[in-house]
């Protein structure tokens, strides 16, 4: 059984990865404005992807028996000015969705709650990935330029991602 404070830390993990989800399809439909369908395309997944993360919180909870307690998810901002801005805040938020999941394997520890520490260790992984493609693509768009002309091969790359 999840201790009570185990089972509010999870459910706001839930939430944030809600809040994930909707700032990379608020991300997605930005470039949509855009036009740069490729990078539209990219951030799409990358939302679904935040979803699965939020399904396999709610799927752990839910196994240990916990309550859930689904709290009202944040507005994410809709504006940004180029990609290169919206990179920045993706590596920036990835590195900080880090941050949450080490507080919750130290809480872990904390409680000797090993089956919980034992499933952080797949988001502990996760998380190397999502800020290795977040900082990968980041510093492409650096090197070749934030300037819409030049964005075109690597919206066609993105736009390949399944
Ligand atoms: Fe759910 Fe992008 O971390």
């Amino acid at each position: 059984m999840l201790s009570k404070n185990m089972e509010e830390a999870l459910n706001k993990q839930i939430n944030r990865e809600y809040f994930s989800a909707y700032l990379y399809l608020a991300m997605s439909a930005y470039f949509e404005s855009a036009n740069m369908k490729g990078f539209a395309k990219w951030m799409r997944l990358q939302a679904k992807e935040e979803q699965t993360h939020a399904l396999k919180f709610y799927d752990y909870v839910i196994a240990r028996g916990g309550k859930m307690n689904l709290l009202a998810i944040e507005a994410p901002k809709a504006k940004w000015t180029s990609a290169a801005k919206v990179f920045e805040e993706v590596y920036a938020h990835e590195q900080k969705v880090t941050g949450m999941i080490n507080a919750l394997v130290e809480l872990a520890m904390k409680e000797k709650d090993h089956a919980t520490f034992e499933t952080l260790q797949w988001f502990v992984k996760e998380q190397v990935e999502e800020e290795e493609h977040a900082s990968e693509i980041l510093g492409k768009i650096r090197t070749i330029g934030d300037i819409p002309g030049h964005l075109f091969c690597l919206d066609h790359e993105l736009g390949k991602r399944e």
